[in-house]
C-alpha cells in the first residue's frame, strides 16, 4: 500500500474488455473504490460495463457521481468540485481508486474537469493517468483501414462542429485523414458533405465498436442515418482505403 491515496484516471478502451491496458486492468483490480460518473450520453456508464468482468464486487465499492444534465459550465463546475470532495472522502486513508473513462481518458474525457477541482483543492492524492486504446484507433482497426502512413497529417475533430462541405473539403485539402468524433445526429450533414466532395468511398463509419452492438460500414449509404447513435465516429481519406 502506498502512504497517500492515489486516483487513477483509467482509459477502459472503446468497448471490447480485451483492450483494457495490462497497466488499467491492475489499477481497476487493485483499488478499493471505482468511481464513474452519471453522464448525459451514457457513455461513462459504458466504461463501467466494459470494466465489469474485472471488478470484484465483494470487496471494491462503485460510486457513482451525479452530474447535472447540462453541458453549461457554470451548472456543471460546482458538480465536479462535489465529485471531487466525494473521491478525496472516499480515498482517504491511503485508500485506492480508479476513476473509469471510454477509450483515452484525456481523449475528450471527463477526467480533465475533475482533476482541476482535484488540484483546487490541494488534496493529499496521488493522481496518475493510464491511457486507453481510442475509439478511432480500435474503428481503423476493426475497418481495415489506415490511419496515416509515412509523412501523411491527421486531423480529430468533434463532428458537431465541423460537418459542412466547405470545413471537410479545407481539411482534407491540409490532412490526408481526418477523424469526426461524435458523429451521430451530425451523421445526415456528414454524408451530405461527402457525397457533395465524391469521397463516400473513402469513408469509414464505426458505432460501438468492440462492443456485441458493434457496426462497422464502408457503404455510408446503406446507414438509416435519422438512427445513429452518439457512439459513433467516420474516418474519411482523401487517398487510399485499401
Ligand atoms: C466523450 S468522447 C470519448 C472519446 C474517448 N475518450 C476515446 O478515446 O475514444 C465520445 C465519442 O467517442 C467516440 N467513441 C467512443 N467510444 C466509441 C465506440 N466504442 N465506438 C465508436 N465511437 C466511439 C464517439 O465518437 C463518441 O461520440
Amino acid at each position: 500500500m502506498t502512504d497517500t491515496a492515489t486516483l487513477s484516471a483509467v482509459g477502459v478502451g472503446p468497448g471490447d474488455p480485451e483492450l483494457i491496458t495490462l497497466k488499467g486492468l491492475r489499477a481497476i483490480q487493485e483499488s478499493d473504490v471505482l468511481f464513474v460518473p452519471q453522464s448525459r450520453d451514457g457513455d461513462q456508464s459504458l466504461a463501467l460495463r466494459i470494466a465489469e468482468p474485472h471488478i470484484d464486487h465483494a470487496r471494491q465499492t462503485i460510486v457513482t457521481l451525479p452530474l447535472p444534465m447540462t453541458r453549461d459550465a457554470g451548472e456543471l463546475r460546482p458538480a465536479w468540485r462535489t465529485a471531487a470532495e466525494t473521491i478525496v472522502a472516499a480515498l482517504a486513508n491511503q485508500r485506492r481508486g480508479a476513476y473509469l473513462l471510454l477509450g483515452d481518458p484525456l481523449l475528450y474525457g471527463t477526467f480533465v474537469y475533475l482533476w482541476r477541482e482535484l488540484n483546487a483543492l490541494q488534496a493529499p492524492l496521488r493522481v496518475r493517468i493510464i491511457p486507453g486504446v481510442t475509439s478511432f484507433a480500435a474503428a481503423a482497426a476493426a475497418g481495415g483501414v489506415p490511419l496515416a502512413m509515412s509523412n501523411e497529417r491527421m486531423i480529430i475533430v468533434p463532428a458537431g462542429y465541423e460537418t459542412d462541405a466547405a470545413t471537410l473539403r479545407r481539411f482534407l485539402s491540409d490532412f490526408e485523414t481526418v477523424v469526426l468524433m461524435k458523429a451521430g445526429s451530425a451523421l445526415p450533414s456528414i454524408v451530405a458533405a461527402l457525397e457533395e466532395l465524391d469521397l463516400l468511398d473513402h469513408a469509414l463509419y464505426a458505432e460501438r465498436v468492440g462492443m456485441p452492438e458493434e457496426l462497422i460500414a464502408r457503404d455510408l449509404r446503406s446507414l438509416d442515418l435519422q438512427r445513429r447513435p452518439y457512439l459513433s465516429l467516420v474516418i474519411v481519406r482523401r487517398g487510399d482505403m485499401l
